[in-house]
């Protein structure tokens, strides 16, 4: 039983090696939502796979993106939530990127913290229309209808 315990310790402590502490700051705060792939919840919680990168293609998504409810309030530091941020754009949506992207600076996400949005819903509802106007998201998608499914 102690051999097998100390086995267990061995593995937990081998885990947690090799996960980073970006992605720690993912699963605590954003994973019960948005999901350790990426994938959210269809219908109420947007895929962030595929898709998010999609706003920094507007002037007014990358702004979109740190002024939503999830990121404003999360219990991280304007450091940390910068790092956040730019990693998960690079691992959950490199291909969807403007051309021009830069990584958020961590002045600018202390400064989208400050003004977090009132009508989220609304903000986003005229991004998605703006970028099917432009044809990079096909009609009808808006990253919910595409999220995942119960199984
Ligand atoms: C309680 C569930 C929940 C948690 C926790 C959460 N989010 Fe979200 N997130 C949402 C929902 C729902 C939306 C859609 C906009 C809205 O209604 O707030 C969203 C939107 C977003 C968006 C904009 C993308 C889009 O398609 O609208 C980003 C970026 C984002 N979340 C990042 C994060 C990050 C980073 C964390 C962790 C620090 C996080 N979220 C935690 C539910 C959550």
């Amino acid at each position: 039983m102690l051999a097998l315990s100390l086995a267990l310790a061995g593995t937990a402590l081998a885990e947690t090696d090799r996960v980073t502490p970006v992605q720690e700051d993912y699963a605590r705060n954003c994973q019960g939502c948005h999901r350790a792939d990426g994938m959210g919840a269809f219908g109420s919680v947007p895929r962030l796979r595929g898709f998010v990168g999609l706003f920094t293609q507007l002037p007014e998504g990358r702004d979109y993106l740190i002024r939503v409810p999830g990121v404003v309030w999360a219990m991280l530091d304007d450091e940390r939530l910068t790092r956040l941020m730019n990693w998960l754009l690079a691992t959950y949506s490199p291909e969807e990127l403007a051309p021009d992207f830069r990584p958020y600076s961590v002045d600018e996400i202390r400064r989208a913290r400050k003004r977090p949005l009132a009508d989220v819903q609304q903000v986003r509802a005229r991004l998605i229309v703006e970028l099917q106007r432009r044809g990079l998201v096909p009609p009808g998608e808006d990253g919910l209808v595409s999220a995942r499914r119960a199984e």
